[in-house]
């Protein structure tokens, strides 16, 4: 077993570089199942997610080969296996993605629901509506879920809420369906247009990613590219926050600005100095922060997968602050672990009512999801002794080299075998 063992730490100062966005590379790496030429990956982030979508690809049948540390190369021309193996869907949510790129290619597919972080319920009635929409029929049985169609029409769909894996499993089975699709109420994550460049790379024609219309003229065939996955936002996050905290002064690089305009917002309205430079965010912390209140919603609000890292925030801030959390229904796992470190928050249905504490306490942790182990992450650095932090597995799956960045910065983490 594996623990992530965090003392409390100097200022973080130093440059840090963001790796390719872990919820860009996933669909794209599910969308490569479409080309039937070489794809070429680059900026691919080093994650466990990311080995098991690899693994998933092998086995329906892709070519898959690392050129270079984070460059993938990928051939799909000759997949030909439509059901995935319930071990392997059972460790990743994110694998469910296959399903769209399978039924338009090869007309079937056949996946166990989907694992991953215990957020909620995470259905996925969204991504079904589409696939219904666009002529598949649906099975359920044995925990297995199957998508059948000898032939996808292009329709109007409008989703009830803006999915992102909805808005990109139906965008990849729209690419190859016969006639135009248009996708109301879409997502509009920069992953999004990530996987819309993408596609239209391969030859695909769709228009609008990045709002809420999305237009997907069907193909009859995709081919290969070479492609730059974008930088992970939610990491660039992370470290803005570990300067936050540690009254430190860190400089961002490999971040497009635009995509982090809420966390950049709240950081100023805490107190703190940002500086924006082409590709880089110099976050300089200060001692008098004060309380800020952050509301979740899909973009371009404030990114729940930055809710946890902020709540490490407003636990040393001046004054009482607030997190709603409007995307996921039971998304507070990490207050509980917080409080144990000495923090003083109150859940009130989907509201954290946090007010600001003198200091935190190191003390033996769990990390329950990738983000809330990133937060106990964050809090370790502040808190008074050692935290260790168990079930790292779930930072594993979205950080890459988490303990070898901060170490950079001057944190003082490590990460031990018992
Ligand atoms: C993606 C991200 C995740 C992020 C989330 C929201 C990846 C691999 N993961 O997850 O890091 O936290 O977006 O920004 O990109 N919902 C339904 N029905 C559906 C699908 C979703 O009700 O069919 C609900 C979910 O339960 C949840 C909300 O919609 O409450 C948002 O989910 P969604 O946007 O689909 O998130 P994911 O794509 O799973």
């Amino acid at each position: 077993m594996e623990k992530i063992l965090v003392e409390k730490s100097p200022p973080l100062k130093g440059n840090v570089r963001i790796s390719g966005a872990k919820n860009a590379a996933l669909p794209l790496l599910a969308a490569s199942l479409l080309g039937t030429e070489d794809i070429i990956l680059e900026d691919v982030p080093k994650l466990k997610d990311v080995e098991l979508m690899c693994e998933v690809l092998a086995s329906l049948g892709s070519r898959v080969e690392y050129l270079e540390d984070d460059i993938i190369k990928i051939n799909s021309a000759n997949v030909n296996k439509y059901e995935t193996s319930y071990e392997l869907m059972s460790k990743m949510r994110a694998s469910f993605l296959v399903m769209g790129p399978l039924l338009t290619r090869l007309g079937k597919t056949k996946n166990s629901l989907p694992g991953g972080c215990a957020i909620g319920t995470r259905p996925i009635d969204l991504h079904l509506k589409g696939f219904r929409a666009l002529g598949a029929v649906i099975e359920t049985n044995h925990g297995n879920i199957g998508a059948y169609a000898d032939k996808l029409i292009g329709d109007k769909i409008y989703l009830d809420f803006p999915s992102v894996g909805a808005t990109e499993n139906i965008m990849m089975a729209a690419v190859m369906a016969e006639g135009e699709t248009i996708l109301d109420n879409a997502a509009m994550e920069p992953e999004i247009t990530d996987l819309a460049n993408f596609l239209n790379k391969l030859g695909g024609d769709i228009k609008g990613a990045g709002t809420s219309t999305i237009r997907i003229k069907g193909v009859k065939k995709l081919g290969g590219c070479r492609h730059a996955i974008i930088p992970d936002r939610i990491e660039a996050g992370t470290f803005m926050v570990a300067a936050a905290i540690t009254n430190g002064d860190i400089i961002v690089d490999n971040v497009i600005s635009n995509h982090i305009k809420p966390v950049i917002a709240k950081l100023r309205e805490a107190g703190c100095t940002v500086i924006e430079n082409g590709d880089s965010v110099r976050v300089i912390g200060s001692e008098n922060l004060k309380a800020i209140d952050i509301k979740t919603l899909p973009y371009p609000g404030f990114p729940t997968d930055m809710q946890a890292q902020f709540m490490v925030l407003m636990t040393l801030l001046d004054g009482t602050s607030v997190a709603i959390e409007t995307v996921f229904e039971n998304r507070f796992m990490h207050v509980d672990e917080l409080k144990r470190m000495g923090a003083d928050i109150k859940i009130d249905a989907r509201s954290a009512i946090v007010t600001g504490v003198k200091a935190l306490t190191g003390a033996p942790v769990k990390a329950s999801d990738l983000r809330a182990g990133a937060a106990l992450v964050l809090a370790g650095l502040v808190a008074d002794g050692v935290t260790e932090i168990e079930n790292i597995h779930h930072i594993d799956r979205g950080y890459d080299g988490i303990e070898a960045k901060f170490s950079k910065l001057g944190a003082r983490i490590y990460r031990k075998t018992y």
